[in-house]
């Protein structure tokens, strides 16, 4: 795949540089402050586009292209289609300076082509297959013209009432970091100035996970530790992977809104890491300032917002009211304004817009778009090819292009979380099948949130996958059995019919597209009560139940639910829903997903993740666990499934571990990690059943003794091998210190030496254990307490 692109890590181009400074030196004040303004195109509705939340600032079509025409905007977002951002940039071309728009949209988990939800997808375990996927989005949307995503979403999730842990990559710092880079990637490509490739957003910046009681928007109060250690690492990882602007987000960290975090925004971002590109504001919250009470009136919040690095106020419109206002005061200098109209157009030119300002703007079939495509690849060659994705194309993208790509991925965001008496998977050929649940038919409820540019009608329902698939279709009858939220008049008394009538029952029941994304934060998650009972009278009938569970987070399952002889979790699949679940209940492929988070007991268990710490009296596996100790006294303290857990169509042995520290490392059975060396870590895994399965080997450590407490588990490392039936394959790991690194007391990065606890493991909670020695610098000493700097 692509390498990252880093268009501004390297040195700054003199020439460009050049440019833009002429630019400053001509621009009126007017003219920076709507460089930093970004806006839905007025005409949103009348193209039959996805609604703008309200806006703070309206304006009519007329009135926002003369605004354009009189440099007051840096660009438009979530404008669909070529002709209205034509229209656009041609006012910006007559503009005095002639600086091209942004194009941005949201284009979260697909453009056209919908694929999983990206919580879905993390469960594939498969960074490059999320890399294919945002690349695939990257050349659908830049055909319509986009330059820019409001993606990835890289915020850790650990509270499951929160609505948004469906947009992310779940619950562990290394896998998220893993997906965030793999995203940026994607969208980026080979190079910003190139064809089919996108300017990605890790958002929301930071620590928009940890709101108070899983509520989006509020109040997040956690430590620096926990800040740096959990919720920071994923965006670092996008920035590392070349990622040129990051969005702000709404919510506080210890007293301090985001949006005005002069410490997180200059401080970490800029000064520690040395992002080169641009802060959005997310959705009016520079505006939101005064809600939070750190700014009098909206002009103060331009105010704190721009002095803490907020570089661009997203549809609130009040940088482009008070920003000129604030530097003729004398409140903002002017060399801080200049700095962040500096960055955007920086950006502008590592798009290559100044050059081809109508990139991807072509009218379909039009002799221009030929040349408009020919000029851009002339100086920039197209994307280089990955998988199942499409190469950029000037006029749009064939539909069908990345239907195999929407398919596998599907298919490998599924997760089979138990399999009793192995009930799957089914014989296509015999089994007569009842499929029950709101979610069973119907081309609606199957792409998830922020699928805002999907094509009505396009994704493929279950029964259709089923029937399509079937020897016999008439063997599969298909009853709603209850609404989402509510019974159906003779609901019940159907779904019972029919599974009394069939060999196995499957129950697609969960929650709807509404339940997740913004603003869908949920106190019970538990399935809906008329769900509940279409699964209590179902199971009744004594048959066979496998639940289709669709999901924008981890749900606490019960009753029926949770005894049911198998599960799948299955998200939001997006385009091709049905035909991946064919895939796998009829045995084509074997389930391959894993957990990215985990499932909880008990709704009251959350927030949950694996990694979490021992405290000082932990309640040992098991319920009830002993008086006095860390736990719930009505239900374990354990989740239901852990992060990692999912089962194939086989049984996965994990046998023979091994640590070895190289020659003469081995003391009284305990390998040793010498300061500079490595550990190598082997295990054998073993398929003993009978069909090919993919097993994802997890590498959990834990430190023992540190000078602060660490976690109980953290995953390392994580490798996918493919078993044929009855084949061991050895996996190895290499381990060195700097992946036993953490922050010391003075929150600077330690390594300890001391014992060390591992895991070769199918999930956080099993496997094969192992102990280690990581020796001091120089130690030929045993074991003994000593600190070493400097992972
Ligand atoms: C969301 C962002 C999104 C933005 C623009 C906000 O409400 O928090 O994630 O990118 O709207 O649509």
């Amino acid at each position: 795949m692509a390498a990252a692109a880093t268009a501004l890590a390297s040195p700054l181009d003199p020439q460009r540089e050049a440019h833009i400074d002429a630019l400053l030196a001509r621009m009126t004040l007017e003219e920076k402050a709507g460089q930093l303004t970004l806006e839905a195109p007025a005409d949103n509705a009348a193209l039959g586009n996805p609604p703008a939340q309200p806006s703070a600032e309206r304006a009519d079509v007329r009135e926002q292209l003369d605004h354009i025409r009189a440099g007051l905007v840096s660009g438009l977002f979530n404008g669909v289609g070529v002709a209205g951002k034509r229209r656009a940039q041609e006012a910006a071309m007559a503009s005095r300076l002639q600086i091209p728009l942004l194009f941005a949209a949201d284009v979260i988990h697909g453009f056209r082509t919908i694929f999983p939800v990206p919580l879905g997808e993390a469960a594939s375990w498969d960074p490059l297959l999320a890399e294919r996927t945002a690349r695939a989005a990257a050349v659908e949307a830049a055909a319509d013209g986009f330059h820019w995503t409001f993606a990835p979403m890289v915020d850790i999730a650990r509270d499951a009432r929160w609505g948004r842990g469906v947009e992310g990559a779940g619950e562990d710092v290394l896998l998220a970091s893993r997906f965030a880079a793999a995203r940026v990637r994607g969208f980026q490509g080979d190079g910003l100035g190139r064809d089919g490739n996108l300017l990605a957003t890790p958002k929301h910046f930071a620590a928009y996970g940890a709101a108070e009681g899983g509520i989006d928007y509020n109040t997040v109060d956690l430590s620096e530790r926990t800040l740096r250690e959990v919720y920071l690492p994923p965006f670092k990882a996008a920035v590392e992977a070349g990622a040129l602007s990051v969005m702000s987000a709404f919510n506080e960290i210890d007293g301090v809104p985001a949006t005005a975090n002069e410490a997180l925004l200059s401080g970490v971002l800029r000064r520690e890491w040395g992002f080169r590109g641009f802060v959005v504001a997310d959705y009016t919250a520079d505006a939101e300032l005064v809600s939070h009470g750190v700014a009098a009136d909206e002009r103060e919040a331009v105010r704190l917002a721009l002095q803490a690095g907020t570089d661009m106020a997203l549809q609130s419109g009040l940088y482009r009211r008070h920003l000129p206002g604030l530097v003729a005061a004398g409140e903002v200098s002017r060399a801080q304004l200049d700095e962040a109209v500096r960055r955007v157009l920086r950006v502008k030119h590592a798009l290559g817009l100044f050059e081809h300002p109508f990139r991807g703007l072509a009218p379909v079939g039009s002799a221009a778009a030929g040349a408009a495509s020919a000029s851009a690849s002339a100086s920039a060659p197209a994307a280089s090819a990955a998988p199942g994705v499409a190469q950029p194309a000037a006029g749009g993208v064939d539909r069908e292009a990345h239907r195999g790509l929407a398919r596998e991925v599907a298919r490998r965001s599924v997760v089979l979380l138990k399999n009793d008496g192995d009930l799957l998977p089914l014989n296509r050929a015999e089994t007569r099948i009842a499929l029950v649940g709101p979610f069973a038919g119907g081309p609606y409820e199957l792409n998830g949130p922020w699928s805002l540019f999907a094509q009505h009608g396009r994704a493929i329902p279950i029964d259709q996958g089923l029937r399509e698939a079937m020897a016999d279709p008439s063997r599969l009858s298909v009853v709603p059995g209850c609404a989402i939220e509510a019974p159906l008049p003779g609901g019940l008394e159907a779904a019972v019919a029919a599974a009394r009538q069939a060999d196995v029952v499957l129950l697609a029941i969960g929650e709807s597209e509404a339940m997740s994304g913004e603003s869908r934060s949920r106190a019970d998650i538990t399935l809906p009560r008329a769900q509940m009972a279409l699964a209590e009278a179902v199971a009744d009938t004594g048959k066979p139940l496998v639940v289709l569970l669709r999901n924008g987070r981890p749900l606490a399952l019960q009753g029926a639910v949770r005894e049911a002889r198998a599960i799948l979790v299955t998200w939001f699949l997006g385009d091709q829903t049905g035909p991946a679940l064919a895939d796998l209940l009829f045995g084509e492929h074997s389930p391959s997903g894993r957990l990215p988070v985990s499932f909880p007991q008990s709704p009251g268990q959350v927030p949950y993740a694996y990694a979490h710490k021992p405290t000082g009296r932990p309640a040992p596996a098991g319920y009830p666990a002993p008086d006095y100790t860390a736990r719930y006294l009505d239900t374990a303290h354990a989740p239901l499934y852990a992060f990692g857990h999912g089962l194939g169509y086989a049984p996965v042995r994990y046998e023979a571990l091994q640590l070895d520290g190289g020659a003469g490392s081995r003391g009284e059975g305990e390998a040793r990690l010498r300061w500079d060396g490595t550990l190598q870590v082997r295990a054998r895994v073993r398929n003993a059943g009978s069909r090919a399965v993919d097993e994802t080997v997890q590498l959990y450590v834990r430190d023992r003794v540190a000078s602060v407490t660490r976690p109980v588990r953290e995953l390392k490392a994580f490798q996918r091998v493919r078993l044929a039936p009855g084949q061991a394959v050895d996996v190895a790991f290499t381990l060195r210190r700097g992946d036993l690194a953490f922050l010391g007391r003075d929150l600077k990065t330690t390594v300890e030496p001391g014992a060390f606890d591992l895991w070769v493991a199918p999930s956080a909670v099993a496997g094969l254990q192992g102990r280690f020695w990581l020796e001091g610098p120089g130690a030929e000493a045993g074991p003994g307490r000593q600190e070493a700097r400097a992972p």
